[in-house]
């Protein structure tokens, strides 16, 4: 396969990455909620990836800031997703070279923790583990098992508690 190029996205590739999204998902949903993560306050725009392939937009993660809500104190932590692949290029590695430039960037920027809303099974395998372990819950309605978290400091997580969403992720949820 020729080599997949992770970076970050410019204003010129908003509908490239609304076609991946569209592809990716049966429905409009994601790619709705990327563009208002755009002009949310938790956008971060070193940490909206795309993956290119041959010059071509096939895969894009984003992670947002979201507060960390414990004991009557907040701390921002970074939450995953939307993550679409192209089902044309999916099963080839690119969602895992997204994943793994995702959190590469993300550690430098001092964010203790990542969590995510998502198959366990799939993000299990980056070292994300069960958000319950650390006493992390969320105010989306999901099943248990699907919010993972990572820390990317020791103790990240520490103490545990609710990830506030914003409400643009209750379309997904
Ligand atoms: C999930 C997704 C981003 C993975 O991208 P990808 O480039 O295919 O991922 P990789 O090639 O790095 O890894 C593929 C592996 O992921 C796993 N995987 C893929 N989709 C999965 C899913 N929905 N649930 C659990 N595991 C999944 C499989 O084990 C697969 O292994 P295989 O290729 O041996 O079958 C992509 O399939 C996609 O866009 N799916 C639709 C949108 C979506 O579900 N996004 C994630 C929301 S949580």
């Amino acid at each position: 396969m020729q080599a997949i190029k992770v970076r970050a996205e410019a204003g010129s590739d908003f509908n490239a990455i609304d076609v991946v999204n569209l592809s990716a998902f049966q429905g409009e949903a994601e790619a709705q909620l990327v563009g208002e993560l755009r002009r949310s306050p938790g956008f971060i725009p070193d940490l909206s990836l795309v993956a290119e392939l041959n010059g071509r937009i096939v895969g894009h993660v984003v992670l947002s800031r979201v507060a960390l809500r414990a004991q009557g104190k907040s701390r921002d932590v970074l939450a995953l997703g939307p993550m679409s692949v192209v089902p044309s290029q999916s099963h080839r590695g690119i969602g895992t070279e997204l994943i793994d430039a995702a959190v590469a960037r993300a550690r430098p920027l001092c964010y203790e923790a990542i969590v995510v809303a998502g198959h366990p099974e799939y993000y299990q395998r980056f070292g994300f583990k069960p958000a319950a372990n650390w006493g992390v819950s969320c105010n989306l309605e999901l099943p248990d098992d699907a919010l993972l978290a990572m820390e990317l400091v020791d103790g990240g997580l520490a103490g545990g508690g609710v990830v506030e969403y914003p409400d643009i992720f209750r379309a997904l949820f």
